[in-house]
């Protein structure tokens, strides 16, 4: 074997790459990377791909489709006849700046797409902020398809899309021309009017429609309150364990983040986390995320009177009330306040899709100028026929059908889960009893590595996710986050089948 085959068949053996990520993309990210770190040195010759696919053990079809990809991004050059040769990425990037070439080592980046045309652009550098440096420093790497038992992934399958369409066409041939500017006033006037009306027979939330503005989901509206409400150092109390995109909202605006414990009544305060004084305090009442566990009222009603005490914002996020299986879905802890001091959001992602971006925020009177006029500076909303259409979509009783409907779907997938893992699991391991949600929570003996497991798993293509990665303080519950809105009765079996014995076989080493 060449030493450029023996150092691409490393590449590939420890590059931790997803199992179903294709062989040609493997192939191609390892040659990439191996070339961006001068591992494979500018001008050096790479195998024929007869050769490197003999000796990597995998299609010579597939080695070329890898080397053509390189080729058109500009890694490699080509020469008919004489081979594949690395290129000179250093020099060209200093070709391209007019100076001498970089000094040697330094990373070089891409910038996106510009290669293909021939133009192939290499950037200086990356010199990011500090800040900068500390978000990517969380890079969860790329995004692979979604997998069964993804937490939180609702069924797309079920979205009714020639509905959708149909009112979509209808508000496109108004062709109305107020719905192609910028949004303004917090966001389309009927689906602000819709969703208070939704937010007060369906959550108990106080609100009136001036109150509500539209955003880009979640984020955006965690992000807004955290620019407005808080300033850089200033602490925020979080769940512990905790939505790691609200985690990242704060930090990225340089707020101090003290992890409160959860307890099976919620966030549990002790007089350590009493004596420090917060700005912000996120909760997920309804349904804490990741574990289910709903706060008490006694818990609630202590939490705000404690916001109130200490002058802080509790910022809500209600996410996935519309799933609860049995029972009737549970009143907002806004729907208490009666000091101004909760900030409710929701979002339509889970209920309808993730892509649709569109979530609202529910602010309190004395700060609707400040949000609406923050929203428009800082985000220029948009997508003012997507709310009409959502609007037509509520207004006419889809969204009710819509909702009882998956609740329907995944309520039964949730037993059948359920009790395919309950007949399969050990004693020493439980699942999560509460009634509402996209997942389910396997919890397991403290001595299991459930990361580990986790890994086990999407061995097998299963996507569940580690309990223990959702926290922030040192002590941890170990356990499994399994969703299944995303699978079919059928994936559930099988799939369920499987993960249920890589469960049983880590936590029968332990017992
Ligand atoms: C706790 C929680 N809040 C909110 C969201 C949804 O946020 P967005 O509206 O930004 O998609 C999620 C998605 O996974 C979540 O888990």
């Amino acid at each position: 074997m060449s030493p450029t085959s023996d150092l691409l068949a490393t590449a590939l053996a420890q590059s931790g790459f997803h199992p179903r990520l294709p062989q040609q993309r493997r192939l191609y990210e390892a040659a990439k990377a191996a070339i961006h770190q001068q591992r494979l040195a500018a001008g050096s010759k790479l195998p024929s791909s007869r050769d490197l696919a003999r000796d990597l053990g995998i299609a010579r079809n597939t080695v070329i489709a890898a080397f053509e990809q390189l080729a058109a991004e500009g890694y490699v050059v080509s020469t008919k006849g004489s081979g594949t040769y690395v290129a000179d990425l250093q020099a060209h990037s200093a070709s391209m700046r007019g100076v001498g070439a970089a000094p040697q080592g330094k990373p070089v980046t891409r910038t996106h797409g510009a290669a293909a045309s021939g133009t192939t652009a290499v950037a200086r550098p990356a010199r990011l902020s500090r800040r900068g440096q500390e978000l990517a420093s969380y890079a969860a790497g790329p995004q692979f398809e979604i997998q069964p038992f993804a937490p939180g992934e609702p069924d797309f399958s079920s979205f009714p899309f020639k509905l959708w369409q149909r009112l979509q066409n209808r508000i496109w041939r108004e062709a109305r021309n107020d719905l192609l500017d910028y949004g303004q006033s917090g966001g389309h006037l009927p689906l602000r009017q819709a969703i208070t009306e939704y937010l007060r027979i369906s959550r108990s939330v106080k609100v009136e429609v001036e109150q509500v503005l539209i955003t880009a989901g979640t984020q955006q509206s965690l992000d807004l309150c955290a620019q407005l409400l808080a300033d850089a150092g200033d602490t925020a109390w979080v769940e512990d364990p905790c939505y790691w995109g609200a985690r990242r909202v704060f930090q990225a605006r340089e707020l101090k983040l003290r992890p409160i414990t959860v307890d099976s009544d919620g966030m549990a305060l002790d007089e350590a986390d009493l004596a420090t004084r917060p700005r912000l305090i996120y909760v997920t009442p309804s349904h804490q995320y990741p574990t289910g566990a709903v706060m008490s009222l006694t818990r609630r009603r202590d939490l705000l009177e404690v916001a109130v005490r200490k002058d802080a914002w509790i910022l809500e996020d209600d996410y996935d009330s519309e799933f609860r299986y049995t029972g009737r879905p549970l009143a907002a802890l806004q729907g208490l306040d009666n000091d101004d001091r909760v900030l409710y959001m929701g979002t339509f992602s889970k209920v309808l899709y993730p892509g649709i971006k569109v979530g609202y925020l529910v602010v309190p009177p004395a700060l609707i100028d400040a949000f609406r006029s923050a929203l428009y500076d800082l985000q220029r909303p948009g997508q003012l026929t997507v709310q009409a259409t959502l609007t037509d979509f509520i207004t006419l009783g889809h969204f009710t059908t819509h909702v009882r409907k998956i609740r329907q779907t995944y309520g039964a997938r949730r037993e059948l889960l359920r009790h395919l893992l309950a007949r399969q699991l050990p004693r020493n391991v439980s699942i999560s009893k509460e009634e509402s949600g996209l997942h389910l929570v396997v919890e397991l003996p403290d001595s299991v590595d459930d990361v580990a497991l986790a890994q086990r798993a999407a061995a097998l293509s299963i996507s569940v996710k580690a309990l223990s990665t959702y926290y922030l303080k040192p002590q941890v519950r170990r356990g499994l986050l399994v969703g299944y809105a995303y699978c079919t009765p059928e994936q559930i079996t099988d799939y369920g089948r499987q993960l249920g014995a890589v469960i049983s076989g880590a936590a029968l080493d332990r017992d």
